[in-house]
C-alpha cells in the first residue's frame, strides 16, 4: 500500500488549518455584513428619532398660538414667517443646501427678488425647478397654509433685501347675477355628472371640495376649461365659452363652500 491514504499528524494539522482558513474568510464576511446591517438600522433609528424630534418641535411651535388640548373645531392659527422659516425652510435655505439661495445672502436673493412678489409666492407654493436645484412645493410641507408660505417667503426675501408684505391675492367673489348664470350653465352642462357623482365627478356636497378649493380658482377654471383626467373639457360641450365655464365653476365652488360650512 502506498502512504497517501495514511494521514500523518502533519497532514491532519494542515487539513485543520486549511479548514479554518477556508472558514475564516466567509466568517469575516458574515461579521462585516451583520455589522453593516446593524449600523444601517441604528442610523434609521437615528433618523426616526430626528423625525420625532422635528415633529415635537413643530407641535411646540404650533401650540404657541393654539390651545394645548388639540381641538379640531378650533380655528387654525397661522404660524409667523419666522416660525415657518425656522421649522421648515431653514432646512435648506439656512445653509444653501441643494442649491437654494441662502438666508441673508443678498447677492443670491437679489435677482430672485427682482422677479416680484407674485412669482416668488407662486414658486414657493407650487414648487420650482430652477438652474440651481429643485424647490419643493410649500417647502415639502403640504399642510402649510398659503398665508404661512407667504409669510415665510416674505421673512426670507426681506432678510435678503426685499421690502414685501405678506398678502394673498383676494379672489374676487362672484356677484349674485354671475352665480345665477353659473347655475344655469351648470344645470345644462355639468349636473349630469356632478349631481350624481357619475364617473368619479365630485358632487357639490363632496368633502373633497375643501382640497380643490385650496388649489385656487385659477386651477379650477383651468381644470374645467381644459379638462382633467376624468373630467371632460367644458363638460364635453365644445360650444361653451370660457366665461360660461368659469361661471359654472364659481357656482359649484359657492355651493361646495355652503355644503362644507354646514358640516
Ligand atoms: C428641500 C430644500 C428646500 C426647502 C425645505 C425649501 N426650499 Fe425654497 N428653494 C430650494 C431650492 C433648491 C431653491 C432654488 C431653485 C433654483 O432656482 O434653482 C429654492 C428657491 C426658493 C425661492 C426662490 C424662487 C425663485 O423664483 O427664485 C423661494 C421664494 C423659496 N425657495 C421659498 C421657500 C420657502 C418659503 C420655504 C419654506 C416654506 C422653502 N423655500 C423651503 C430648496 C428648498
Ligand atoms: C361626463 C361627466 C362630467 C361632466 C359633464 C362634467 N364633469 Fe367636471 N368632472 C368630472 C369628473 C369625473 C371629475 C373628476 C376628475 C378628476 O378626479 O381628475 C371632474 C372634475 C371637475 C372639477 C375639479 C377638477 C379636479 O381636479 O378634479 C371641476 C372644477 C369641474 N369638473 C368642472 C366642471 C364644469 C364646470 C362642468 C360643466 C361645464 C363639468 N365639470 C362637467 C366629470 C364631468
Amino acid at each position: 500500500m502506498s502512504d497517501h491514504h495514511e494521514m500523518t499528524p502533519t497532514t491532519v494539522k494542515d487539513f485543520l488549518l486549511a479548514l479554518l482558513g477556508g472558514l475564516a474568510a466567509p466568517l469575516l464576511a458574515i461579521i462585516l455584513i451583520v455589522g453593516l446591517v446593524v449600523s444601517i438600522q441604528a442610523r434609521q433609528v437615528d433618523d426616526e428619532a430626528a423625525d420625532a424630534g422635528d415633529k415635537a418641535v413643530r407641535a411646540r411651535i404650533q401650540s404657541v398660538g393654539t390651545s394645548v388640548a388639540v381641538d379640531p373645531n378650533k380655528p387654525h392659527v397661522d404660524m409667523t414667517g419666522e416660525q415657518v422659516y425656522t421649522d421648515i425652510c431653514s432646512a435648506c435655505h439656512g445653509s444653501g443646501a441643494l442649491g437654494s439661495p441662502k438666508f441673508k445672502d443678498t447677492a443670491a436673493w437679489g435677482p430672485r427678488i427682482a422677479q416680484g412678489y407674485d412669482t416668488l409666492l407662486l414658486h414657493a407654493l407650487k414648487g420650482f425647478a430652477g438652474q440651481k436645484g429643485k424647490m419643493p412645493a410649500r417647502g415639502g410641507e403640504p399642510d402649510l397654509t398659503d398665508l404661512e408660505v407667504a409669510r415665510a417667503m416674505v421673512y426670507m426675501t426681506n432678510a435678503g433685501g426685499a421690502k414685501f408684505e405678506a398678502v394673498l391675492k383676494k379672489e374676487v367673489e362672484p356677484t349674485a347675477a354671475q352665480l345665477a348664470h353659473g347655475k344655469t350653465v351648470y344645470a345644462e352642462n355639468c349636473a349630469t355628472c356632478h349631481d350624481t357623482g357619475m364617473t368619479g365627478a365630485q358632487k357639490l356636497t363632496d368633502p373633497a371640495w375643501a382640497g380643490l378649493i385650496k388649489q385656487g380658482k385659477d386651477y379650477l377654471y383651468g381644470a374645467a376649461i381644459n379638462g382633467t383626467l376624468g373630467g371632460p373639457a367644458k363638460g364635453g360641450n365644445v360650444k361653451l365659452t370660457d366665461a360660461d365655464t368659469t361661471a359654472a365653476v364659481d357656482y359649484m365652488v359657492n355651493e361646495a363652500k355652503a355644503a362644507l360650512a354646514k358640516k
